[in-house]
């Protein structure tokens, strides 16, 4: 353990600070649009602090918008494997995707969340003082031991592990030590991780996915059509809080975003743009969150939807292409994202 401490407190820790700066940014606006209503999260309030200051009507309803898409896909895959599979949430920050999931009974074979190892040490400081976070991991445990460091924790359902999503051959072993199984179908999830990357080590890490798994699943969500000027004032905004988007250049549009994953082993892929996705979400739950704030600048939550999406792509398995057909027929007008109304 204190070789891998002793690497990644390398000279890129410091770049990578404005980068580790958005798992901030994104758990206090989840848990300010939780605080108002937008959806439920019980442990969201255990692991990070209430904003200071209120969000935009728009930020929170555009991230009802990804929450909830993103949460339709785990569902699709749970079902459709019948929670026989592992799920990685690459980048996963203070997501509690997992608690909420066991709650649901949910919960996948083994889920595992990477991180870079100081936020998964912040994360792992929390869990282990709390017992609503630390209750479930050890009750579905059933052994005595428990693997668990500063940087890493490793039970029978759930692993965090701190390592840098840019060393491949790091991660896949801290992955294999947590007794990742590459026989199981397996969802992998980056929620507005890839675009920290340069596109050749977003492309690195894709290709390993879709080479590791035989049956898999990878959704992405992240930034589209950068290239108009509202994108442009985008990453300024960013880069004056010395964050680089180093993979915009990914994030031109859909077609480039599915032909990232084509082109890196995955053998279908689909995208939307999360303005589309709202338009597609059932209305009485849209008009549940739409009277929670009033928004007057609905021109502005429009532009800003355009500029993000999600996109899923699978491989292999006869099951998964079940899923596929899902996804597709849902999005003509089914049940993962319903027809508008
Ligand atoms: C915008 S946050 C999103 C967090 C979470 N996925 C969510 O949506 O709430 C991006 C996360 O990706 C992590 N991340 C970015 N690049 C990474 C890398 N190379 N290795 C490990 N984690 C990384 C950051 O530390 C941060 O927690």
């Amino acid at each position: 353990m204190a070789a891998s401490l002793r690497e990644s407190s390398s000279s890129r820790d410091v770049d990578d600070e404005g980068v580790r700066g958005t798992c901030e940014d994104a758990s206090l606006c989840k848990r300010f649009a939780v605080s108002i209503g937008y959806w439920r999260d019980p442990y969201i309030e255990h692991l990070v602090r209430q904003s200071k200051e209120r969000k935009a009507p728009e930020i929170n309803r555009g991230y009802f918008a990804r929450v909830h898409g993103v949460s339709q896909l785990i569902k699709t895959f749970l079902q459709k494997t019948e929670c026989h599979c592992q799920i990685l949430n690459l980048g996963a920050g203070m997501d509690t995707t997992f608690w909420k999931l066991k709650d649901e009974g949910l919960l996948p074979s083994k889920y595992f969340e990477v991180d870079f190892p100081m936020i998964v040490a912040r994360k792992l400081h929390t869990i282990k003082s709390k017992p609503l976070l630390f209750k479930p991991i050890i009750e579905l445990h059933l052994e005595d031991t428990l693997q668990i460091d500063g940087y890493m924790l490793d039970s029978k359902r759930y692993a965090i592990i701190g390592a840098d999503l840019r060393d491949l051959s790091e991660l896949e072993e801290k992955l294999k030590k947590c007794n990742m199984n590459t026989q199981l179908p397996t969802l992998l999830i980056t929620e507005c991780v890839l675009v920290y990357m340069t596109p050749e080590q977003s492309a690195n890490l894709i290709k390993w996915a879709a080479n590791s798994f035989e049956t898999a699943m990878f959704v992405n969500y992240e930034q589209v059509n950068m290239d108009d000027r509202f994108g442009q004032i985008m990453i300024e905004n960013l880069r004056r809080r010395q964050c680089d988007l180093a993979g915009v250049e990914t994030c031109k549009s859909l077609e480039s975003q599915k032909d990232r994953l084509l082109l890196n082993g995955w053998e279908t892929a689909s995208a939307i743009n999360m303005m589309e996705l709202y338009s597609r979400l059932p209305r009485a739950e849209v008009n549940r969150i739409e009277s929670l704030e009033f928004l007057d600048e609905l021109e502005l939550l429009e532009q800003l939807m355009q500029h993000y999406c999600l996109c899923w792509a699978t491989r292999g398995g006869h099951e998964l292409g079940m899923i596929l057909c899902f996804c597709c027929f849902d999005l003509e007008g089914g049940k993962v994202f319903p027809p508008k109304k």
